[in-house]
């Protein structure tokens, strides 16, 4: 077989996986790839795969065996991401097209692993040394006008529903001077947005440096303007991360904030390690901080023992904090984690019902949230192309799909009147161009 050419990369699932999709793109391409055109075979496909709900392994193979092409032949397929971390050599045998198996945590060994399917191997590398890959990854490139910078990765927190500790291993910080050098390695390629990755972003530490002073120091970067961060867990909701909502411009006014549940038994249940009461008074000294800031969540309907007494719970926290968006998820039993065996499983049909009226509420917030900023001046950074000429779409601070009709180009930021809310965007009025991205 000659060297591989051209290659593609498919990231499924979160954040964390479009980041390490983009760093194997640039450690590929510092190997002398090129990405395949798009329509395009590649002669090697990565599937970067999601463990984190059902079927999930399922949809990793039958992914594998879509690409088979037409004439029979196949690109070297490796299998990368959770679903490769929680298969481990397991992939070979259910699919005799993978070539190689990479974890979340070793795909910096990718080159090498390829030159092994050369050599006839089919090398399975799932070791989790958390920090290894970033000092063999190559620098930063352009990577867009709002990149991922992954700051903390694993975790410790063991919700008893989850399997992110076992697939993307312990709780580990990246040490604070390799951040502002990333950073810095973005902004120079024309970053004007970073959001900091972590599965628990907000108990990223490094000595006396808390996310905190991460953030304040970023915001001290020329040419970056604005930050975010995600996701973050109720009990690292530190006071000098809240006082930084209220004194730092770049830190744009989002909090997503995962509560999961409204019951305090649930929540118990689920590991979470704190009520509903202390989840609202950590919104509270949020808002407090910054009334602007919109806050979004995640839930799960269905856990073990939820009973329609529970479930109101979960309708009344959501009532109560009010969300601008919320990601809604059917308990999902996952093999390995406590809750897959738990007694009184949720039956199917009643998380579909639950699944539905909770989705009914947050949409309905969503679209209150979306109305409630109708009529006001805001800037926005552009990021694409809308779909009739002239039109282009940024992102307002609230993390808001707007369109609007300008000549200014991506990575530019304008200033919007918010006319018209949309179900899933808003629609501006152009007031004024505020700066043009540098070429
Ligand atoms: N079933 C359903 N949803 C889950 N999540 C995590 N594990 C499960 C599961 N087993 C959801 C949680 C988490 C989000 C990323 O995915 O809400 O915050
Ligand atoms: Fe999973 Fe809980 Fe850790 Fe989030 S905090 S990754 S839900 S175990």
């Amino acid at each position: 077989m000659s060297a591989p050419k051209t290659f593609s990369i498919k990231s499924f699932g979160c954040q964390m996986n479009v980041y390490d999709g983009e760093r194997m793109a640039e450690l590929l391409g510092a190997e002398g790839m090129a990405p395949a055109e798009p329509g395009a075979d590649a002669d090697v496909v990565v599937l970067n795969t999601c463990h984190i709900r059902e079927k999930a392994a399922e949809k990793a193979y039958s992914e594998v065996g879509r690409l088979r092409r037409e004439d029979g032949s196949r690109p070297v397929i490796a299998l990368a991401g959770c679903v490769a971390q929680a298969e481990g050599a397991e992939a070979k045998r259910r699919s005799k097209s993978i070539d190689l198996v990479v974890g979340p945590q070793a795909y910096h060994r990718l080159p090498q692993l390829l030159r092994d399917v050369e050599g006839g191997a089919r090398p399975v590398d799932t070791d989790l040394p958390p920090l290894d890959k970033f000092a063999a990854l190559p620098r930063r490139r352009r990577a867009g006008v709002s990149a991922f910078l992954s700051v903390q990765e694993g975790c410790d927190k063991f919700c008893t529903y989850c399997v992110v500790p076992y697939t993307r291993g312990a709780e580990v910080s990246r040490p604070i001077a390799d951040l502002l050098d990333e950073a810095a390695q973005l902004v120079d390629g024309g970053t004007r947005e970073i959001t900091l990755l972590g599965q628990n972003v907000n108990a990223w530490e490094d000595g006396q440096e808390t996310l905190a002073t991460l953030i304040r120091r970023l915001a001290m970067l020329d040419g970056l303007e604005r930050i975010r961060y995600t996701t973050s867990h109720p009990i690292n909701m530190a006071d000098d991360l809240i006082a930084a909502h209220a004194e730092v411009p770049e830190l744009m006014p989002y909090l997503h904030l995962p509560v999961q549940a409204g019951s305090n038994r649930i929540l118990k249940a689920m590991n979470r390690h704190h009520t509903a009461e202390e989840y609202l008074a950590t919104i509270a000294r949020v808002r407090a901080a910054n009334p602007e800031i919109a806050i979004s969540g995640d839930f799960i309907v269905g856990f073990p023992g939820e009973t329609e007494e529970d479930f109101a719970a979960t309708l009344r926290i959501v009532g109560q904090v009010g969300y601008a968006s919320a990601f809604t998820f059917k308990y999902s039993a996952r093999p390995g984690t406590p809750a897959a065996t738990m007694d009184d499983q949720v039956p199917e049909r009643v998380k579909d019902e639950r699944l539905q009226r909770l989705q009914a509420l947050v949409m309905e917030q969503s679209r209150a949230f979306n109305a409630s900023k109708v009529g006001a001046t805001t800037r926005i950074l552009i990021d694409r192309n809308g779909r009739r000429d002239g039109q282009m779409i940024g992102k307002s601070p609230w993390l808001q799909s707007v369109f609007v009709d300008t000549d200014a180009g991506i990575g530019d930021m304008v200033d919007v009147r918010l006319t018209a809310a949309l179900p899933n965007s808003i629609a501006g009025e152009l007031v004024t161009k505020v700066t043009q991205q540098a070429a």
